[in-house]
């Protein structure tokens, strides 16, 4: 109840918000550490700020608490693109808006993933090149951060989550989540965790991680599938003004938690190719 508490009041009067809540990057994030390598493992906690005590989890939603300090990254939190195409295209749709390339979800996680291969050089500050990576790994995989342009990754919708106003971007980034904690994990969302990671199988996790041939090939399929999740899940059967509740909620939330274990595993085999 807390925890679900906290996050409505962290995101209730921020219409505008392209954070994945900030539970769904303490997942991925939890997820991924639990896989990393013993070498990934020891550069990650040595990259740590000491206020995190080793857990990668805890800073997960770092880059949503700086966008005020750091205006330039909020373009980095997601993808516009053209609207009801459901495709993604690097060339065309990486950019911030107004037309800088590679300013978008998918630029930024190449490069905190090159910043992060000069470990241990103190040329960037890798500390922040971490967080950020971990928590733009989170962002890529929710399907409504690589939406359309004129709702915003559906910002732009107004919709009622039980009766409660809210937008689909905010449904794809909170509701869901706060809803399966509270219908089964007692509101906890070390539970919820736990439990999306005890179903991730040994096939699943080298299929996802068989993602292309680099990293970067990696981080353009990720936002591929958002797109068309959008369009499948996250889009269908929500126009502006729509009541959702169970019908929606129970046909959408085995694909937000795969789309959360997908982000744990993928950050780690990202961590885990980085820090050889
Ligand atoms: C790359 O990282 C630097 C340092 O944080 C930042 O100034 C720059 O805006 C970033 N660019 C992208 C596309 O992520
Ligand atoms: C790197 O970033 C972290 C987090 O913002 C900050 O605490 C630290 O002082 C920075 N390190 C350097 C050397 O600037
Ligand atoms: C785990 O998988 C089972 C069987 O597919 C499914 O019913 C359950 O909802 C899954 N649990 C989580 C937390 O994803």
């Amino acid at each position: 109840m807390f925890l679900a508490v906290l996050v409505v009041s962290l995101f209730a009067g921020v219409p505008l918000s392209n954070a994945w809540g900030t539970d769904g990057h303490y997942m991925v994030c939890k997820i991924a550490q639990s896989y990393l390598t013993s070498t990934a493992s020891s550069a990650v906690l040595k990259l740590l700020p000491s206020s995190a005590n080793g857990d990668l989890a805890s800073m997960c939603s770092w880059a949503d608490n700086v966008r005020t300090a750091y205006p330039w990254s909020s373009a980095l939190h997601y993808i516009d693109t053209p609207d009801n195409l459901c495709t993604y295209s690097y060339s065309r749709d990486c950019h911030d808006s107004s037309g800088a390339s590679g300013r978008c979800v998918v630029g930024a996680i190449n490069n905190y993933t090159s910043q992060l291969k000069t470990y241990p050089s103190t040329t960037y500050n890798l500390t922040q090149a971490l967080m950020f990576l971990s928590h733009f790994m989170g962002d890529v995989h929710q399907p409504l951060h690589v939406g359309f342009t004129t709702d915003a990754g559906g910002n732009g919708i107004t919709v009622y989550w039980y009766n409660v106003q809210t937008n689909l971007h905010s449904v794809w980034d909170t509701k869901i989540i706060q809803t399966s904690e509270s219908n089964y994990f007692g509101n906890d969302v070390n539970k919820m965790s736990d439990s999306i990671k005890a179903n991730i199988t040994s096939t699943q996790k080298s299929q996802w991680n068989s993602c292309g041939s680099t990293l970067a090939a990696c981080a353009d399929t990720f936002a591929s599938e958002s797109i068309q999740q959008a369009c499948s899940y996250a889009y269908k059967d929500a126009p502006n003004g729509a009541h959702l509740s169970d019908t929606y909620y129970l046909s959408r939330k085995s694909v937000v938690n795969t789309r959360i274990a997908q982000g744990g595993v993928r950050l780690a085999n990202f961590l885990n190719q980085i820090f050889v």
